[in-house]
């Protein structure tokens, strides 16, 4: 089993496993880790994290049913996964599930205000989580404004989901993207936290499909 290991700058690997294999969980092993995962899509990252690193307990916080029910299919066939699924309403207390780790890969982009991200950001920082895994559309200056319709980035995106299994109930094309933070962003909102790596993810051809992940550890 690896173990979940120090972030490098390149990232390979499927889309869902990318986090995994260069997340910076600086040599913590999986084993034994409660890890949320928020906006899981089908459930691969929770996949992986039952199967080849062990996790004590998979949490799954989506705000769509179909997303749960695609993971629970997925997970309940995989034995000893321990998994909880959880659907977002509109109270965001994360202190509950007594995380050791975070993770929520391209789900910001999704958010509907910058008010939303800044609730959601304060809801982890009060569950004092003690490791914090973020992918976001990478902007700098960070900005919060306009629905983003990217071709290339939304067509590179279907392919993606293929790839994945993923199967999504519009077209990629129709995605909007209205997110385009910095890791600077999030941490002047987690001042509980330190920056504790940032790394690219994802490079398209538009400015717009960069990602980056940001690794935040609990001060
Ligand atoms: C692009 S998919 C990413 C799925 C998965 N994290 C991955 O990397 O493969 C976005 C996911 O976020 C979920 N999502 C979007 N907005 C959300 C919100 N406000 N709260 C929780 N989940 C959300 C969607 O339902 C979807 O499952």
């Amino acid at each position: 089993m690896p173990a979940l290991s120090t972030a490098s700058a390149v990232c390979p690997g499927s889309h869902s496993a990318r986090i995994l294999h260069c997340i910076s969980l600086n040599g913590v092993n999986g084993t034994g880790k409660r890890v949320g995962d928020y906006g899981i899509g089908a459930g691969l990252l929770g996949q992986l994290l039952c199967t080849e690193y062990s996790v004590a307990h998979y949490f799954g916080i989506d705000i769509a049913s179909r997303q749960l029910e695609a993971t629970a299919a997925r997970l309940d066939r995989i034995p000893k996964c321990n998994h909880t699924l959880v659907l977002q309403t509109s109270k965001m207390d994360f202190g509950a599930f007594r995380l050791d780790v975070f993770i929520s890969q391209q789900v910001i982009q999704h958010f509907p205000s910058s008010k939303y991200l800044d609730d959601w950001l304060a809801a982890i920082q009060s569950a004092r989580i003690p490791l914090v895994f973020l992918e976001i559309r990478y902007a700098q200056p960070a900005r919060f404004s306009e629905w983003v319709h990217d071709k290339s980035v939304t067509s590179r995106i279907a392919r993606d989901s293929r790839r994945d299994g993923v199967k999504y109930s519009k077209p990629a094309r129709q995605v909007k993207f209205a997110t385009l933070v910095s890791c600077e962003y999030l941490l002047q909102r987690i001042p509980a936290y330190r920056l504790d790596d940032q790394w690219e993810t994802i490079k398209g051809s538009a400015s717009d499909s960069v990602f980056h992940a940001c690794s935040f550890i609990l001060t």
